[in-house]
């Protein structure tokens, strides 16, 4: 059996670090100790051995606001792995009317030409006893977790009445529920009027979504979620009033998470001030970016603890896509890129600011959510046993980020020029090497598709608590005489 021995590294986990070596052999790792010898060699002196990041929020060759996402499975998960991370989820989107399986089964089609493994998170676009009759089976097929858009209305968005009936639905199924917490209602009105104002450039799709927007949002979901009995999981987390509201809930007991994204935590609104209509077009997505004052509470969150994983949402347009929107910012397809600079931006940023351990490193970028996905130790852990999808990290090596060589298919980087250190020396995916100091030699095809069990503890906490106190008549003593 062909071995490969990672030597001389630092293993850190999200609960501590420790001097050994690690062997790999068929794709998992089947030793961890010190002096292992036997097999390929790979020098990890001075670096770091972590689990590969997971991705928890991508859009790869997403039917959008009239075009695709630029980055499809293919280029995308290559960047992935250029940059340390070696899985994504990516959403399915059922298209109006269209059934989960069948949406599942087109991303299927698309996902074959994976460089790394992928898993899905099923979006709820529409709602009807269709949907509700595959969620069941949907779960089954291996995707557990259920995105809810309180955004984009007249496309995606659903109203409460349907995310009440999903998130109850998905809670008895054992799954997570995933929303996007902007509420949609406000923000089709403030459009209307900054657009009727004369406000038509890229600086006004920020106007259209204050962080009141994505605080109510945040609010109304935790809130639905609790009476659903279903744990929640808050996409791109943005601001201090959504953050604000996790913190609370998370304090009074709730299940709930928040996902902070790397453009979040290093990019404010100026970006959409610049002079140039194409800079600042290309930064457009949403939740938009915020000032230095929401920064602060994203990065406090992942330092206390009350926000939960690092992603990027990586929804990448080209420069002509985006020009969709010129004369009318609602048209600029939102989304932007940033898979492959995720971990050592948030190494430069937060590590080597000494903002974030390298073990909360760890727990942000893989660990926390192979646990919320149910796909640990599988997923994100370096342990006997687990897939071998590694990143030997070296902290002295380092870069400027720029879109002249980057993977991505797009034509500009939203971090170009950023100084980066804490590169990958290597990256494995399933054992193979895909990666040696940024020259990317991973397979197409590679990447296989990782199922995920429902039924995670939360969720059988949740319905016990719930059971226990479920509403229950009274039983008296005295019933006075009907009529009387
Ligand atoms: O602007 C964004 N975030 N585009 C991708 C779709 C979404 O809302 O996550
Ligand atoms: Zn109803
Ligand atoms: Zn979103
Ligand atoms: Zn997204």
């Amino acid at each position: 059996m062909a071995s490969t021995i990672i030597r001389n590294g630092t293993v850190v986990t999200a609960d501590l670090s420790y001097k050994a070596d690690v062997r790999v052999e068929n794709g998992v790792i089947t030793e961890i100790g010190p002096n292992l010898a036997g097999g390929e060699v790979l020098d990890a002196t001075g670096c770091y051995v972590m689990p590969g990041g997971i991705d928890p929020h991508t859009h790869l060759e997403m039917p959008f606001m009239g075009t695709y996402s630029a980055d499809d499975f293919e280029s995308g998960t290559r960047a992935a792995l250029s940059g340390g991370t070696t899985m994504v989820v990516d959403f399915v989107l059922p298209g109006q009317g269209q059934g989960l399986i069948d949406a599942a089964q087109m991303w299927h089609n698309k996902s074959g030409r994976a460089h790394c493994d992928y898993s899905y998170h099923m979006a709820v676009t529409w709602w009807g006893q269709k949907v509700w009759d595959e969620m069941e089976d949907t779960v089954k097929a291996g995707i557990t977790s259920f995105k809810h858009f309180m955004a984009y209305k007249g496309a995606l968005m659903v109203n409460d009445d349907e995310m009440f009936h999903s998130f109850r639905r998905v809670g008895d199924l054992g799954g997570v529920a995933l929303v996007h917490a902007e509420n949609g209602d406000v923000v089709a009105e403030l459009t209307a009027k900054l657009l009727a104002e004369g406000n038509t450039g890229p600086e006004a799709h920020a106007y259209s979504r204050p962080p009141a927007v994505e605080g109510e949002a945040t609010n109304r979901a935790i809130m639905i979620a609790d009476m659903a009995g279903v744990p929640l999981y808050v996409v791109h987390t943005s601001c201090e009033e959504a953050h604000e509201a996790i913190r609370r809930a998370r304090q009074a007991g709730k299940r709930v998470w928040g996902e902070p994204l790397i453009q979040h935590l290093t990019l404010d609104e100026s970006e959409y001030f610049h002079p140039d209509w194409d800079h600042a077009a290309r930064r457009v997505m949403s939740p938009p970016f915020r000032n230095k004052q929401h920064q602060d509470s994203l990065w406090a969150g992942l330092q206390s603890g009350s926000l939960s994983c690092v992603a990027t949402d990586h929804c990448a347009f080209t420069t002509a896509q985006k020009r969709f929107g010129v004369g009318n910012f609602s048209k600029i397809p939102n989304g932007t890129g940033g898979l492959e600079d995720r971990l050592s931006m948030l190494w430069t940023h937060g590590v080597a600011t000494g903002r974030l351990t390298p073990e909360e490193f760890v727990a942000v970028t893989s660990t926390n959510i192979a646990k919320i996905l149910n796909m640990y130790p599988r997923k994100g852990a370096v342990l006997v046993g687990a897939d071998a999808d590694l990143v030997v990290l070296d902290p002295a090596l380092g870069k400027t980020i720029t879109a002249a060589r980057q993977q991505s298919a797009i034509d500009y980087n939203v971090f170009e020029g950023q100084e980066v250190k804490g590169l990958p020396r290597y990256v494995l995916s399933r054992g193979q090497v895909a990666v040696t100091e940024g020259k990317v030699t991973s397979r197409e095809g590679h990447g296989r598709f990782v199922p995920r069990e429902a039924r995670p503890s939360v969720n059988r906490a949740l319905a016990k608590w719930k059971d226990l106190t479920a509403p229950r008549p009274v039983v008296r003593t005295g019933i006075p005489a009907t009529g009387v």
